[in-house]
């Protein structure tokens, strides 16, 4: 089945077990005096974060916890522009490759997460699809999520709806005054069954289209499940001030180091 039938891709092997070392020697290097930084919660439930350090992290690196817990939950949202080790990664010729095999034109990188879903405590991320937080016009966001760590359904590995991308768009996530609001145009909640669990080895990418209904569970075992996101959108296409997201300083930073000839039918 290919990405246009069933909305995303695994590709296994993408990411060497060197590169994976690397990226998490890295995070560790950014985390370690992170006790002193500002904190933020971040959560997918009703309360999910608006504040102002959430808000404003666009264009920085920003460390959000887990609720209630002396435990990161990420780093966000431009450390593919701001550290070295990530942006070679963001913006290398293999990531290039694979927008230019999913029809980009003009790839821009919108935005960066690294994930830890630690070790027991790591909350699960409800059932939601990209495009309604990083929305375009037209529709152009696809998520790339690079496993660092083998996922399984005990550890909350990613699940999706395959073929849930022709479901029509549900909800929007907007700024509203100094904080954030949801615009429904459906509420009825996706469907309880056909969800798929992707169990795969860490340096596996996982390729979403950007209305790919997704979720992960909490992490109920012992072992850690990193994982490191990119989120691509086509350069012209528009970008609404009302996003919650908003990295104006970064656009020059945001193309790729090179601009490889398309020349994959299919990832
Ligand atoms: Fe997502």
């Amino acid at each position: 089945m290919s990405f246009q039938e069933q909305g995303y891709q695994v590709v296994p092997d993408f990411v060497s077990a060197d590169q994976c070392a690397a990226l998490k020697a890295q995070i560790r290097a950014l985390t370690q005096d992170v006790e002193n930084d500002q904190r933020s919660v971040f959560t997918t439930g009703p309360e999910r974060s608006s504040d102002a350090y959430f808000l404003t992290s666009g264009d920085k690196i920003r460390f959000f916890w887990e609720p209630g817990e002396r435990a990161l939950n990420k780093v966000g949202h431009a450390l593919h522009a701001l550290d070295p080790v990530f942006a070679n990664f963001s913006t290398g010729e293999d990531v290039a490759r694979v927008a230019a095999a999913l029809g980009y034109r003009e790839p821009r990188v919108l935005q960066s997460m690294y994930i830890f879903k630690r070790p027991y405590v790591g909350g699960e991320v409800s059932a939601h699809i990209d495009h309604s937080f990083l929305w375009t016009e037209p529709m152009s966001v696809c998520g790339l999520w690079f496993a660092l760590d083998d996922a399984s359904l005990e550890n909350g590995c990613l699940q999706v709806l395959p073929g849930g991308h022709r479901i029509p768009v549900k909800e929007r996530f907007l700024r509203s005054g100094e904080g954030t609001r949801f615009e429904v145009f459906d509420e009825t909640p996706y469907p309880e069954k056909g969800w798929r669990p992707l169990e795969v080895p860490a340096g596996t990418l996982v390729v979403l289209h950007g209305a790919l209904p997704h979720k992960s569970g909490p992490n109920e075992s012992g072992r850690p499940r990193e994982a490191y996101t990119l989120h691509l959108i086509e350069a012209d296409a528009r970008y609404p001030a009302e996003n919650w997201l908003q990295p104006p300083a970064l656009r020059g930073f945001l193309g790729f180091s090179s601009s490889p000839k398309p020349h994959m039918k299919d990832l």
